[in-house]
């Protein structure tokens, strides 16, 4: 027996299932229905979701696939994004809801309502435009959680800026090739950030990056450590500014302007298969009523009653599409929390449940995963009473870790649901949804009402139930990417060339339908990692480790991870001048901490293994697979087609030897 990930075990012989409760199902936002309707006339069903939101001009065309595959939807149509998610509600009377309950790391807390909101949105949309930002120009974004990272990009989409939001634990040297890519003008960051009881420094880094970006004129800092953080903030003198004074200042008044349906409204840079990430981009009208109208009907969210906790950080989509957009478009209450989650006691995410009585909670299995690990003894110490909704995202489930959300956070009858996407789909795709749905562990289980996805095999052919094979979507979607920022070749390339004679999008991932017809996703088919939920590719890391000197070549696989899904494990060939003054356990340390500084911590090898060759087909391809064998401590497969079987050998008796 092979030992499986931890997404793998169990799932072919998973076939529990579990039915919404009754009073759930009375009550909640959407019935079986919705799926015929949806099916129905499509166009229609999604010109119903789009009547959520306010809209300044009315499309003359729901959907113009005429230019496929850059889709344009509610052509004609015209709206501003942040007036429907901030100031709308506002007017209708809800100016008093608190908008954001947010937490600050070390216990300082803010409760933030839509008419604050309003008018903080409103300032710093003023304070872009004094600094010379209109509409069409790019904003990359660095900031923790903390509320001006939300308003700032509310402030952008207002006026119809880009937003480009950079993780906070990416490098300078990804944060400059985020910023030259899109030659972002104005970049917005904190002096520093909480991190595990500690501040550590961000302005700094941001420097580092910036230093000769020509694109950049002003840097917008927003003060969060202060005095915690020694030493003075280093300060660029013209370019530099502090939030507090450019925006403060600025009147509470702003007209939101309408932009059109296709307006862009945000890039976000995700990894690939080679080593350069790509700007997925966002427009505006389609993408805000997909956001809208799955955090309407995933979370059976209801405005006024339920207190919403997604833990995501804003450095990715589902910061994105379910901290700000979806939630904020639906008149959400919801946490913000700064910090990690044993910070300072590994029952800190309870705490804040209990608290603010958090109805519907939305995290990553990595993390319910450690959870686990810290044990059920911890929660138990908490009153989660107030959870009905419990979602998961961003990996696959396994059904244990499932089971363990269900019964020790969800009191044994909470719905999870496990919410399959992706950046570039923009929103939720495949899932459950909790009062219709009878869930099953470790199964996204089928696509949304609207949505079509498909598992073909390699000919395009959808595959029988039971069979499996490449997860595609066969219709476009309101919430689809437009592009790849600056490369359409690539866009058409990594997404429609696959399946191109059928038109279909090729997501990437594997996949099976269950006798039911229900969808499991099995991971990547491509040399995409998924390290704790974060999307890394091979490719990456190892364009990362041979910017090494030491280095002359380096094969990167994502081997199976009890906590984080996959880990990151490296085989580096050193050069020989190298070998022998720096090889063993120091070179190993100084080459983690050089992919730590080319790419961020995020990208760090779990283990590198110096080894003396790599396996390689005739045509110089080198077999991962072989190497996957040897990560996950497997008997190695198949060594026929290497041009030197005996190179195994080799590889497996230095690591036996530990040399
Ligand atoms: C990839 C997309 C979606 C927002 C966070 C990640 C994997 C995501 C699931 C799920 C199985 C999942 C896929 C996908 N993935 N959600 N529920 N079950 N796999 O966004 O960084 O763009 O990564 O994450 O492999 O392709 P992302």
């Amino acid at each position: 027996m092979t030992e499986q990930s931890p997404a793998l075990d169990n799932l072919l012989t998973e076939s529990r299932s579990f039915p919404p409760g009754a009073e759930f199902a009375g009550a909640a936002n959407v019935g079986p229905d919705v799926y015929g309707a949806a099916e129905e006339d499509r166009e229609e069903f999604w010109a119903e979701q789009a009547r959520r939101l306010s809209w300044d001009t009315g499309w003359s065309r729901v959907l113009d696939w005429s230019g496929a595959p850059f889709a344009k939807w509610f052509a004609g149509g015209r709206l501003n994004v942040a007036y429907n998610c901030v100031d709308r509600h506002v007017e209708a009377g809800f100016g008093d809801q608190v908008a954001i309950h947010w937490v600050g790391e070390p216990g300082d807390t803010r409760d933030i309502t839509y008419a604050q909101l309003k008018d903080d949105v409103s300032r710093a949309a003023n304070a872009l435009v004094s600094v010379g930002v209109v509409a069409g120009d790019v904003v990359a974004i660095q900031l923790q959680m903390v509320p001006e990272a939300i308003v700032a990009m509310l402030a952008c989409a207002r006026i119809g800026a880009l937003h480009s939001v950079v993780f906070g634990g990416f490098s300078p040297t990804a944060l400059r090739a985020r910023v030259d890519d899109a030659a972002a003008k104005v970049v917005i960051t904190s002096d520093g950030q909480y991190r595990r009881g500690k501040a550590a420094p961000m302005k700094a880094n941001v420097d580092e990056a910036l230093a000769g970006a020509e694109s950049v004129e002003k840097v917008i800092v927003v003060r969060r450590t202060g005095d915690a953080l020694e030493g003075a903030t280093p300060w660029v003198a013209g370019r530099d500014v502090w939030w507090h004074d450019l925006v403060d200042a600025q009147p509470a008044e702003h007209r939101p302007e309408a932009f059109d349906s296709e307006h862009p409204l945000f890039i976000l840079y995700t990894s690939g298969t080679t080593g350069r990430p790509k700007g997925i981009l966002h427009t505006s009208g389609g993408y805000l009523t997909q956001a809208a109208y799955t955090h309407h009907v995933v979370f059976d969210h209801k405005p006024g009653v339920d207190v919403y906790w997604c833990t995501a950080d804003i450095g990715w989509i589902t910061g994105h599409s379910y901290i700000v957009y979806g939630p904020l478009a639906n008149r959400v209450t919801q946490v913000v929390y700064e910090g990690t989650p044993n910070t300072p006691h590994e029952g800190r995410h309870w705490e804040i449940i209990q608290k603010y009585k958090v109805s519907i909670y939305y995290t990553a299995p990595t993390l319910i995963r450690t959870f686990m690990k810290w044990g059920a003894d911890i929660p138990a110490k908490y009153d989660l009473s107030s959870l009905r909704v419990l979602g998961s995202v961003g990996e696959p489930i396994n059904p244990e870790a499932w089971i363990w959300y269900r019964d020790t956070i969800g009191a044994s009858k909470t719905p999870i649901v496990d919410t399959w996407w992706q950046t570039e789909t923009g929103a939720i795709m495949i899932s459950p949804l909790p009062g219709v749905t009878a869930t099953k562990p470790g199964s996204a289980q089928r696509a949304l009402p609207g949505i079509s996805a498909k598992v073909v095999d390699d000919t395009g052919t959808e595959v029988p139930p039971g069979g499996g094979g490449y997860l595609v979507l066969d219709k476009p979607w309101p919430s689809m990417l437009r592009g790849v920022w600056g490369d359409d070749e690539r866009f058409r390339d990594t997404y429609w060339s696959r399946f191109a004679e059928q038109g279909f999008y090729f997501a990437g991932d594997g996949a099976k339908y269950d006798t039911d017809g229900d969808i499991w996703l099995l991971g990547r088919v491509d040399d995409v990692m998924n390290v704790s939920g974060h999307r890394i590719s091979t490719t990456e890391v190892e364009s990362a480790l041979v910017s090494h000197p030491a280095v002359a070549e380096a094969a990167v696989v994502g081997a199976s991870d009890p906590t984080t899904g996959q880990g990151i494990v490296a085989f580096v060939i050193l050069r020989a001048a190298h070998t022998t003054d720096s090889g063993g356990e120091d070179a190993v340390q100084e080459l983690r901490n050089h992919v730590a500084k080319e790419i961020g911590p995020i990208a760090k090898p779990r283990q590198i293994l110096i080894v003396p060759e790599l396996p390689k087909t005739r045509s110089g391809k080198i077999m991962r697979r072989l190497l996957r064998d040897i990560a996950e401590n497997r008997t190695i497969g198949d060594v026929t087609t290497l041009a030197d079987s005996s190179v195994m050998d080799l590889i497996s008796a230095g690591l036996n030897t530990g040399k």
